[in-house]
């Protein structure tokens, strides 16, 4: 079977963690392919929460298979925490969760660099998580990285050794301190549980899952607006978030894409720093980041919040090839009389519809419609037509402007807070 994807369209936590959750009984097979423990995915259920950083999202669920695929750079020390985290949930990951051997590892001076980096550019940084996310696939593409598999190697204490001397060069160019040595003991403690838990060549397998008719469900992590090509550069991740990375990140071609689902919030968030041309600086932004509880599942970092962009969702929808859209959190709209949503740009003096190239040194102002509010409280409704009138037209409306079903609408934190419309494609 064609493997499915489900991502981000905006710049992370859209709800991603919890929606993979909710689909995961339809799927055999659950993947992340990018990213690594900046990730931070929020599942809620049975009135306890639980966020995931590397693992895939559907690793509550007994009997279903979880693939960590090459695109994603793994942590150790983080990783570890996640893994014990599950066990005290009672969930034995050592059945069902699969790295793969092409993963690149995060070093603790990858995550040093990062900090010294962060550090030295002052107001220019770029807000990062720390988690060394940069400096990993900087070694991946400058070819002096680690990667899961080396671990199995008798030479792997002296090929870190390697790749950390070279690292301290690097901080010695920076006026930085840190002690190594007190990172390094989680390190390696993270390297042995990961010797222990079942490594693949994840290539083969994915394929071989589509072969055998398995259904499988990809997992995006961050969101569109944050790829490092397509996002608004430098103010990006350092991974391919889009569908494409997909078919990097996995191993599997371009011709087994089947469903892409885009998800989305009803209005938009960014934690970290870059251009956001609807952001609400003021009590309404406050708002929306109260009552959203805006607030990093990874950093515990405020997140920038403001009304809902549609070039900017048009733009995601176009680079993934989206077929149908998912949104969330449109309860945390509720109370609000009219709602602004921004459906052109006012930039160089002209207005557009798309993204253009230079959004960072340019300023680029949102031009907004308004549409009717609601008030009614949604968090216990279950069934789409009980959804206000006015949310009904919400929905119209961003269909018509993205020409795209919305076929999975998200009322609150909880899975039970999930409605999946009869025209849902899977
Ligand atoms: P992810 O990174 O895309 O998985 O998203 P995060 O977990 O970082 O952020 C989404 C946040 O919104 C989490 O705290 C979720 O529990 C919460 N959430 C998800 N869907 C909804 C929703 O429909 N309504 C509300 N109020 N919260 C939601
Ligand atoms: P999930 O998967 C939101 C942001 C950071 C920063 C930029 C670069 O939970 O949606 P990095 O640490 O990747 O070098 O940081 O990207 N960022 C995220 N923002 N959600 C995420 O992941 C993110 N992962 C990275 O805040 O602006
Ligand atoms: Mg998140």
């Amino acid at each position: 079977m064609k493997v499915d994807v489900l991502l981000g369209l905006q710049w992370g936590d859209e709800g991603k963690g919890k929606v993979v959750d909710v689909l995961t009984p339809r799927y055999d097979v659950i993947a992340r392919f990018q990213g690594g423990p900046n990730a931070g995915h929020t599942l809620e259920f049975e009135g306890t929460k639980h966020v995931l950083h590397t693992i895939p999202s559907g690793i509550f669920h007994a009997g279903k298979v979880n693939v960590i695929g090459n695109g994603v750079v793994i942590d150790p020390v983080v990783f570890k925490k996640e893994i014990d985290a599950l066990k005290a949930r009672g969930v034995d990951v050592a059945k069902n969760l699969f790295i793969s051997r092409k993963a690149h590892l995060i070093l603790p001076t990858h995550r040093l660099i990062d900090a010294a980096s962060e550090a030295a550019k002052g107001k220019e940084k770029i807000g990062s998580t720390l988690k060394g996310i940069g400096p990993a696939y900087m070694d991946k593409t400058g070819r002096n990285g680690l990667r899961i598999g080396d671990i199995e190697h008798p030479d792997f204490l002296s090929n870190y050794n390697k790749l950390v001397q070279k690292h301290k060069v690097l901080l010695a160019q920076y006026n930085f301190e840190y002690n190594l040595a007190e990172m390094e003991p989680a390190f390696f403690e993270g390297i042995e549980l990961i010797k222990n838990l079942p490594l693949i060549d994840s290539e083969y397998e994915m394929n071989r899952f589509i072969k055998e008719n398995k259904s499988i469900l990809a997992e995006g992590a961050q969101g569109s607006l944050l790829d490092v090509d397509f996002g608004s550069y430098p103010f990006v991740t350092s991974s391919h978030t889009i569908t494409a990375g997909t078919c990097i990140g996995l191993g599997i071609a371009p011709t087994n894409i089947g469903e892409v689902y885009g998800i989305f919030k009803a209005y938009c968030t960014r934690v970290g720093s870059g251009p956001f041309p609807t952001e609400l600086n003021d009590e309404t932004g406050e708002l929306l980041r109260k009552k959203g509880n805006e607030f990093g599942a990874t950093t515990g970092r405020p997140r920038r919040c403001g009304w809902l962009d549609i070039p900017a969702l048009k733009y995601a929808i176009m680079l993934n090839g989206v077929t149908q859209l998912i949104m969330m959190k449109s309860d945390v709209l509720s109370g609000f009389e009219k709602l602004k949503v921004c459906t052109k740009y006012k930039y160089r003096g002209q207005l557009i519809d798309y993204v253009p190239y230079d959004v960072v040194n340019e300023p680029i102002e949102p031009v907004y419609e308004e549409v009717e509010g609601w008030n009614e409280v949604l968090d216990h409704v279950t069934d789409i037509d009980e959804l206000p009138q006015s949310l009904h037209k919400y929905i119209a409306y961003i269909e018509k402007a993205t020409g795209l079903p919305i076929t999975i609408v998200s009322v609150g934190p909880d899975r039970k807070q999930t409605m999946l419309r009869d025209i849902m494609v899977k």
